[in-house]
């Protein structure tokens, strides 16, 4: 059984291959995603550790000149996409999005490396690239000491409940009118609302309305939130890219002073009186007040607390399938809908990947083996049901597939 599976996510990730990069899956997904592109390149280092260096270059060919390395490369026009590259319009060949995404691609550099530690010239003409990428991180993103976003979307959990108190300050009144193309690919019911969605888009319209400014954006912009999920990753990714740097006789730059620095400003994102790590809006300065998905990264970079753990049990006393995005136990818990409730395989392999390095095991086990009967069950799907199992989302996708070839799939 094991081994057809095994034959299937390959077959994924080379049908979702398209010359240099792979899409996260056919027509919902058309181009290029950042961390999803970061998660191939580990998925292929199982069976072509060659086409998975290709896989981060080609993402790194298109990082811009202050460092940043955006959310989409739109490698090739398509119309069954919104929105595309005149919606942006950020003036680069080929067009990209204008804001990132959560910088996990030295955290897989690194696996890829280990994978097949021949390619260390590769690796090595990586390093200062994933430097400027994490020090543009610094920049144009961190305030008060954490990182932040400055669109829901450049978190990678597009819709958590995380972002309501912050997008609550956007007004997405005057977007003027647009077709969605999301919702003729899935099931509404599984995407975010309309409402959610014109407030996404006067995001957009402001970036493009100052030129991409990355600074201001965050300085100046409708909507500045501190994103647990994102602190946790790119503590994690310098981190990372120090070890990787050393392992190819690399110039480490700064990384290890960054990590160190941004660990220094992590308690601001610890709700008190709640009890967890929690999103918080600069703009208003509250927290979400929400135990959500970018809590459970905290293992990644070294942060469990005894509080945590206890919500860990919690949350997997209530659901049957995997770990949920969000607290079972929250009114705006959602089974089906995307952030707000799903259990993510891939995101369930980073998770995994913090609890083992923190010396849970058993814990990391279970997430492995419960992601694992998801897909046995389910497919390949983008994400599940984690009360009842039942797939959703896209189909055939290349994250679900890499993680079930590096991570899911292998028995300890
Ligand atoms: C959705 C997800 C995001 C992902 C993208 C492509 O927007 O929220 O994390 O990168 O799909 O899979």
């Amino acid at each position: 059984m094991s081994e057809s599976l095994d034959e299937r996510a390959r077959a994924i990730l080379l049908g979702n291959d398209r010359g240099g990069y792979t899409v996260p899956t056919a027509g919902l997904y058309p181009f290029q995603w950042n961390w999803d592109s970061a998660f191939a390149a580990w998925g292929f280092s199982t069976f072509d550790p060659d086409r998975a260096w290709t896989e981060l270059e080609t993402l790194f060919a298109h990082q811009w000149p202050d460092g940043m390395v955006p959310h989409i490369v739109f490698h090739r026009d398509d119309e069954g996409y919104f929105p595309g590259p005149t919606v942006w319009s950020t003036g680069r060949t080929p067009a990209t999005s204008g804001i990132s995404q959560p910088p996990v691609a030295a955290t897989m550099a690194r696996l890829v490396l280990a994978a097949d530690p021949s390619h260390r010239e590769r690796a090595a003409a990586l390093v200062p690239k994933l430097l400027d990428w994490h020090r543009w991180w610094i920049r144009a993103r961190v305030r008060d000491g954490v990182a932040c976003i400055v669109h829901p979307w450049e978190s990678g959990r597009d819709n958590a409940f995380d972002w309501d108190v912050g997008m609550a300050n956007v007004d997405g009144s005057d977007v003027g009118p647009y077709q969605r193309r999301d919702t003729g690919h899935v099931d509404p019911s599984m995407r975010p609302t309309k409402a959610e969605y014109d407030r996404y888009l006067a995001l957009v319209q402001f970036g493009r309305g100052i030129g991409w400014d990355q600074v201001r954006l965050a300085d100046e912009g409708p909507f500045l939130m501190a994103d647990p999920g994102v602190a946790f990753i790119l503590i994690r990714a310098c981190e990372d890219l120090a070890v990787l740097a050393a392992e190819v006789g690399a110039d480490p730059g700064d990384a290890a002073e960054m990590a160190e620095g941004l660990r220094a400003g992590l308690d601001t994102l610890w709700n008190d009186a709640r009890g967890h790590w929690d999103a918080r809006d600069l703009r208003t300065d509250t927290f979400a007040n929400v135990l959500s998905s970018g809590a459970w990264l905290c293992w990644l970079a070294g942060a469990g607390r005894p509080e945590m753990e206890a919500h860990l049990a919690t949350a997997w006393g209530a659901v049957r399938h995997g770990l949920p995005t969000m607290d079972p136990a929250h009114p705006g818990f959602d089974a089906r809908r995307y952030w707000r409730g799903p259990a993510w395989p891939f995101y369930n392999a980073l998770v995994a990947m913090g609890l083992r390095d923190a010396g849970k095991d058993a814990e990391a086990e279970r997430l492995r083996a419960d992601t694992a009967a998801l897909i046995r069950n389910g497919g390949f799907n983008e994400y599940f049901d984690p009360v009842e199992g039942t797939p959703c989302g896209g189909s055939d996708f290349t994250w679900t597939a890499a993680v079930w070839l590096t991570w899911a799939g292998r028995e300890r």
